[in-house]
């Protein structure tokens, strides 16, 4: 199933003064999301300045940024929960501002935060969700049990939400996001606040997700590794796109291996490097780093003519991580850091700090 023919409201907190939408054309065979130039202000502050980009129908695509950076802000447009200030955006062939309830009865939506009603059974989180947006009788319950299963909570349906675990939480948001058979899915930070082992899990559903719903998933994370499961990421910093392309590609446009040399005497090393190599290298953990184009076919040249005694080597590839750096001039932990100092430093947050001390 595609799209509903008759969407109701939008995502929970849209309210339900969403007039009937006329029935859904068949999916577009364009792309499933394009934002042009597509900008918000909050007062003073750029949250999002001037992206665009294009998620291809099919497309797992990834937003990774620090916090701060834009991401969510950027997910709420798209969904038509926050008015752009500038540019456009379509979403599965709707327009954000003009065409909101076409854009709501496409798209399922997982917030950063979590919504669930802890009171209510799994069953009824999906059944008030899936009756918001038109779905009635044994077509609704027939999905219930389909969504369910894929997200291996069946047996926990009767449930209430309160017993259940993040993973599980985050595991039925999911599913129900997906309720509705929406061409668009979006994952603000799916897998944020789980342990290594969940996030590992809810990762599995969505690739799986992938081979049997044929939808087009938009998802922000600032775990790198995370990012590596997408078909293309954008690298968002401060409102901008820095650079968008596939994992591979990016790592690739590093063009550099970093090669770590475990040596008795590092300033000898170090000197050696520059003199034979013209390489500066530094003291890095103990061990002497430094880059190089090709690891594979420089480590025996250092062998062979360095005249270093080496104990130890190790090359390692670019990571998405040294792809941040170059774009941002940064690591994204240092990022995300700084991020935390701004907010502590930021005259609302100390007010509310001092209001809630009070
Ligand atoms: N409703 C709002 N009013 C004012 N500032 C906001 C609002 N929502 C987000 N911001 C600010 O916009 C910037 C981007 O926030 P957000 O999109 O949530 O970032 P991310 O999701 O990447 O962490 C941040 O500086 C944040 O404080
Ligand atoms: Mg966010």
């Amino acid at each position: 199933m595609r799209a509903l023919a008759k969407p109701a409201a939008g995502p929970a907190t849209a309210g339900p003064a969403m007039a009937t939408a006329p029935a859904a054309p068949p999916a577009p065979a364009g792309p499933a999301v394009v934002l042009e130039h597509l900008s918000k202000r909050f007062g003073d502050l750029e949250a999002v300045r001037d992206v665009s980009f294009s998620v291809a129908t099919g497309e797992l695509f990834g937003l990774l940024g620090p916090n701060g950076a834009g991401k969510s802000t950027t997910i709420s447009m798209l969904c038509t929960l926050l008015r752009p200030s500038a540019g456009r955006a379509m979403v599965g062939g709707a327009d954000v501002v003009t065409e909101r309830a076409k854009v709501r009865g496409r798209i399922g939506l997982v917030f950063q935060d979590p919504t669930l009603d802890e009171y209510l059974t799994a069953e009824e989180n999906l059944r008030f969700h899936g009756e918001l947006y038109g779905m009635t009788g044994s077509h609704l319950g027939e999905r219930i049990t389909q969504v369910l299963e894929m997200v291996e909570l069946a047996d926990r349906r009767k449930d209430e939400v309160r017993s259940f675990s993040g993973g599980m939480r985050r595991r039925l948001e999911i599913a129900r996001g997906l309720l509705h058979s929406p061409r668009v899915l979006f994952l603000d930070e799916p897998t944020v606040g789980l342990d290594p082992q969940t996030r590992a899990h809810i990762w599995s559903y969505i690739e799986m997700l992938r081979a049997s719903e044929a939808i087009t998933i938009l998802l922000t994370t600032h775990y790198m590794d995370e990012a590596e499961h997408c078909d293309r990421i954008a690298i968002i910093d401060h409102g901008r796109i820095a650079v968008l392309d596939t994992p591979s590609a990016l790592k690739e446009a590093i063009g550099r291996d970093r090669i770590e040399i475990s040596v008795a005497e590092p300033e000898k090393a170090i000197e050696a490097l520059k003199g034979h190599f013209d390489i500066d290298a530094t003291v890095s953990e103990g061990s002497v780093a430094f880059y190089v184009q090709d690891g594979d076919q420089f480590v025996p040249r250092l062998f062979s003519e360095g005249g270093i005694a080496i104990s130890a080597v190790r090359i390692a590839r670019p990571t998405l991580d040294d792809v941040f750096m170059s774009y941002t001039g940064r690591t994204i932990r240092d990022a995300e850091a700084t991020s935390g100092e701004l907010l502590r430093s930021s005259p609302h947050v100390r007010a509310a700090v001092a209001r809630r001390r009070r």
